[in-house]
């Protein structure tokens, strides 16, 4: 991430974690691959995140060249494939709904979205961008990725590498890569109960 399209700390950020305003959903991906040992740590990251009675229901397919990386691309909606197909690595989360024993997961998704977060933190801390993806073909993923609906909810693609030039995005999305996103105000999405 340069600091030229990073966002800037602003009025209601006092001690916040840098890393939280580094983190951005880029879309412009240099193809420069992932070193083997840096996509260890990435995944290492999401495994350490918490989840209900400790049952990690996350699981994370990825590819990064070849046919593999072809079945994965093809499981993108086309906006998002006109772009994040760039990015050296490109991987599904599935979060799944229970265990052999018969117990449910009632929180998989809401787990699943603080191991991807761990994931995407991890990589701001090492200079790698992150871009979760809901636009997805759902039904060719569990397909593709031979999964049954009844054991897994399909939550997203994320496509990961390094920033890259947004020259090679098209015009509106070079345009929206220049403009962090902004978020609502504290006291919209907090109150405390009175
Ligand atoms: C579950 C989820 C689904 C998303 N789906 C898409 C998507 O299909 N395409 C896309 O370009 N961005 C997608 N995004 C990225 C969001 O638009 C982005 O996180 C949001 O605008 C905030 O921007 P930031 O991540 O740069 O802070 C998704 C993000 C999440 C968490």
């Amino acid at each position: 991430m340069n600091a030229a399209n990073s966002r800037t700390p602003s009025t209601g950020t006092k001690g916040l974690d840098e890393v939280f305003l580094q983190r951005r959903s880029i879309r412009a991906f240099s193809p420069e691959p992932l070193t083997q040992s840096e996509i260890d740590t990435l995944f290492e990251a999401a495994r350490w995140a918490p989840s209900s009675n400790n049952s990690q229901p996350w699981k994370f397919v990825y590819a990064t060249d070849g046919p593999q990386r072809g079945r994965l691309n093809s499981l993108l909606r086309p906006g998002n494939q006109s772009w994040a197909t760039a990015a050296p690595l490109l991987a599904f989360l599935v979060a799944r709904k229970g265990n052999s024993e018969g117990r449910v997961f009632r929180t998989n998704q809401f787990d699943s979205g603080a191991a991807w977060m761990s994931l995407a933190i991890q990589a701001a801390r090492m200079g790698i961008a992150t871009h979760a993806m809901g636009g997805i073909e759902i039904d060719d993923v569990y397909e593709e990725l031979g999964l049954s609906r009844d054991e897994y909810d399909v939550m997203v693609g994320i496509a990961i590498g390094r920033q890259g030039d947004p020259a090679s995005l098209a015009d509106d999305l070079r345009e929206r890569e220049a403009v962090p996103s902004d978020r609502m105000p504290l006291n919209d999405v907090v109150s405390k109960l009175k």
